[in-house]
């Protein structure tokens, strides 16, 4: 008995050990949630204040931080490349190009980060947190956004282009996307659910409606196709109306409650519970997360933690941007 537990004593020694030279090897290797906690304790104050007052003046703008992180992180990985001036940037990429809304919130937020703490918090965790206040101050849940993000040196306008759904992709292809950065297709669904806040323009849903009968969608609700009609016609295609048409600014399960109803906005999203493709994988999650909305946050929270470690930048690759829009 004695014997054993010794023994198993030292071996547990020698494992620390390992461990402890294995993990000195890369210092912060990892996203971590209290990696400013001596560096910039006051990150969160800050990125809260401006993501507060934003959403104050225009409650969108929590929605618009939260795109700003997806598509910041689907495009090698969530290194702050989306924020890159330039017109081979991927500001200017197809999906982002007139779209993407928020740089002006990260500005500010960079502004009085490099006065208090300089050159130590990178943009692409800025966009991590603001994405996660504009999520909870919508009424969605709170989650830990894990830090410790640095910079990409560069922004890859064709990765953009490629890499970024479309809402006109069926869903397998959107799937094929997701898997493509190693998320699943339980977080397609849940992510998705993004959608029961902000807007989108005409011209990214106007495919679905038509002024014959025979040629109009047949999963959009008639009436719902009917007033979207009237909002866009005669428009050049930029006018917007809510993702979620029963809750527009409210982070809520709705937006799978409208699938139920054929009142999705994009195919992309109708898609998810009607279309051939996507009814075998994707039907199923739908009906829950329509029925539960606490399981939605949950699986919503843990989707995003998970979004946010596509790829990171850490150690000593990259770098800490002073200026969001260009690299030091
Ligand atoms: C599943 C594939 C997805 C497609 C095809 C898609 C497509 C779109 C489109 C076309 C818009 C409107 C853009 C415009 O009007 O210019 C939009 C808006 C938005 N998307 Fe997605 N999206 C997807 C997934 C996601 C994910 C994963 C998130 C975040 C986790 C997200 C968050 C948002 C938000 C919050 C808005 C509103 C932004 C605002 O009002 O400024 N989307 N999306
Ligand atoms: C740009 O993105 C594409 C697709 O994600 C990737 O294959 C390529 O390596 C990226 N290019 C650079 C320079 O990072
Ligand atoms: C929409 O707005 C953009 C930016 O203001 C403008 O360049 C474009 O011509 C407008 N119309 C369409 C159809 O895109
Ligand atoms: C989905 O789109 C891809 C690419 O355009 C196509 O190859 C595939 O056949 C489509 N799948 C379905 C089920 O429509």
């Amino acid at each position: 008995m004695e014997m054993e537990y010794s023994y198993s004593c030292s071996f547990m020694l020698v494992c620390s050990v390992l461990v402890l030279c294995a993990s000195t090897r890369c210092v912060r290797c990892q996203l971590s949630d209290d990696f400013y906690d001596y560096t910039c304790p006051h990150v969160y104050n800050i990125v809260q204040h401006h993501v507060y007052s934003a959403m104050r003046t225009e409650m969108r703008m929590g929605a618009s931080l939260l795109r700003l992180h997806f598509h910041d992180c689907f495009v090698n990985g969530c290194d702050g490349s989306i924020l890159l001036d330039g017109d081979d940037g991927e500001k200017f990429a197809i999906p982002n190009k007139n779209s993407v809304r928020g740089y002006e919130v990260i500005d500010a937020i960079k502004e009085d980060l490099e006065n208090i703490c300089p050159e130590v918090v990178s943009c692409a965790d800025i966009v991590a947190l603001a994405a996660g206040y504009g999520v909870l101050f919508s009424g969605g849940p709170y989650y830990d956004v894990l830090l410790g993000r640095r910079d990409g040196l560069l922004a890859n306008q064709s990765g953009a282009n490629n890499g970024l759904p479309s809402p006109f992709e069926n869903i397998t292809s959107i799937i094929g996307k997701f898997g493509d950065v190693g998320l699943d297709t339980t977080d397609v669904v849940v992510l998705s659910g993004a959608h029961t806040i902000g807007r989108a323009r005409c011209k990214l849903f106007s495919n679905r409606l038509s002024t014959t009968s025979s040629s109009a969608d047949p999963t959009l609700d008639a009436t719902m196709a009917a007033n979207l009609q009237s909002l866009c016609n005669g428009g050049d295609g930029n006018q917007t109306t809510a993702l979620d048409i029963t809750s527009a600014d409210v982070f809520d399960n709705r937006y799978y409650q409208n699938l139920l109803n054929q009142r999705g906005l994009l195919s992309s999203d109708q898609g998810l519970f009607s279309s051939v493709d996507g009814v075998a994988n994707t039907k199923d999650l739908v009906q829950t997360y329509s029925a539960n909305g606490h399981r939605f946050f949950w699986d919503f929270a843990r989707s995003m933690v998970k979004m946010g470690n596509i790829s990171p930048l850490t150690g000593d690759d990259g770098q800490i941007r002073k200026n969001c829009r260009a690299v030091n």
